[in-house]
């Protein structure tokens, strides 16, 4: 038995995209889904965007105000596909108003933002999941399964590595990304914020860091409309206000260390997401570029242990509800599908799947802890 689920889709840019088709294939994939969702409604005050995503996939209604979602008694969940700035408001309110919430990392500007729209969850006993889509990848569920089982021994350190060249260029756009009031901490809020959520889901808390941050393009092209990632622009230059590195020395409650790096400007660099865990009897690697290949060292050899890669497969997270064998390739969308899952059968049955407002939380403090250490210099306590 399935019951239909009304949903709406706050800010149409990539992330409402990609939410929005993961709502559409849940059931392709997971045919026993409790839930079936149906697109009420989206919002995005950019001109005729909106009407766009009605006309594309199907939507009943479009409206420039997210407000207006809210007073729609059709609309049950909510996905915030929103820039960061507007994460509190829209996430408090959503939640406020008794729907479920489905918002994109880093769920605000700061760590108190992320604590308000947890806290503003909790109060109206709303289900919450958050967009860290990366440990939705099979071989990163694999992972987690062996470090837990002891296949690599006592985990002794780590490497996190998020690089990625979209701001890379000097021409590229100082869209809401580069702002302190509307982006954030920049990389951090960005691609280090995955790159912890990853980082905790694999070896447990961080307990302690220290932090450097750079910003290596000081100024870039203004620009009018809306702007994305990857856009270029040649307007006057206005300030970048937060920053393009950061890396960091972590030590985990479990007794791991750790270096965490991120970088939007990594000429060379596309989508290098990634981690290394090493422990006293094997290691283990995960690049998303090859997303269902994990490199495995495990034996009892100690050295000239080889890594080997083992293709993700059925029984490897949720890779069996996309793809019947080893080594057919998953996609970046088919992790969003796996998220939706999760937000739709913690909706079902009240128990939270996957990653939700604690985790974002726990993020967010984390790169609160980060931006501390780099203007103290000091390692933080987390
Ligand atoms: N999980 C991931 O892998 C991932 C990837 C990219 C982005 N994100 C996150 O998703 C969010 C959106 O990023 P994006 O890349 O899709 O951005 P984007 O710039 O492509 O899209 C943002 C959209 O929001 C709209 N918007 C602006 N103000 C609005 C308002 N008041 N009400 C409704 N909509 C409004 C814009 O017009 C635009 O269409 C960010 O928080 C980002 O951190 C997550």
């Amino acid at each position: 038995m399935t019951r239909p689920l009304g949903v709406a889709v706050v800010g149409f840019g990539w992330m409402g995209h990609a939410h929005t088709r993961a709502y559409l294939r849940a059931r392709h994939h997971y045919p026993d889904l409790p839930i079936t969702p149906q697109l009420v409604a989206v919002a995005d005050p950019e001109p005729g965007r909106a009407e766009a995503a009605a006309a594309q996939y199907g939507f009943a209604a479009a409206t420039t105000d997210w407000r207006e979602l809210l007073t729609d008694p059709r609309v049950e969940a909510v996905s915030v596909t929103a820039p960061n700035f507007l994460h509190r408001e829209i996430g408090a309110a959503v939640a406020a108003s008794g729907r479920h919430l489905w918002i994109e990392k880093p769920v605000g500007l700061t760590g108190d933002d992320a604590r308000a729209v947890a806290a503003a969850a909790t109060t109206a006993g709303v289900r919450s999941t958050v967009g860290f889509n990366y440990r939705a990848a099979p071989a990163v569920a694999e992972a987690r399964a062996l470090i837990a089982g002891g296949a690599v021994g006592r985990v002794t350190n780590a490497r996190f590595r998020f690089f990625s060249d979209y701001a890379a260029h000097p021409d590229g756009a100082l869209s809401w990304r580069f702002t302190r009031s509307h982006g954030g901490s920049g990389v951090l809020g960005d691609l280090a914020s995955h790159a912890v959520d990853l980082a905790r889901h694999l070896l447990g808390d961080i307990e302690a860091l220290v932090a450097d941050t750079t910003t290596v393009i000081p100024a870039r092209p203004t620009v009018t409309g809306a702007a994305s990632h990857f856009s270029r622009a040649d307007g006057p230059p206005g300030p970048v206000e937060n920053p393009d590195h950061v890396h960091a020395l972590l030590r985990f409650a479990g007794g791991a260390r750790g270096v965490l790096e991120a970088s939007r400007v990594a000429v060379g660099e596309q989508n290098t997401y990634g981690f290394e865990v090493h422990g006293t009897t094997g290691a283990l690697a995960w690049d998303f570029r090859r997303m269902g290949e994990l490199s495995v060292s495990t034996g009892e050899d100690y050295q000239s242990q080889s890594y080997r890669t083992v293709f993700a497969a059925p029984g490897h997270g949720d890779f069996g509800a996309f793809q019947p064998g080893a080594g057919i390739a998953m996609s970046y969308d088919d992790t969003k599908v796996i998220e939706a899952v999760g937000f739709l059968r913690s909706i079902a049955d009240g128990t939270p799947y996957g990653p939700a407002l604690d985790d974002a939380v726990a993020a967010a403090t984390v790169v609160d802890a980060m931006l501390d250490s780099a203007r103290t210099g000091a390692w933080v306590s987390v």
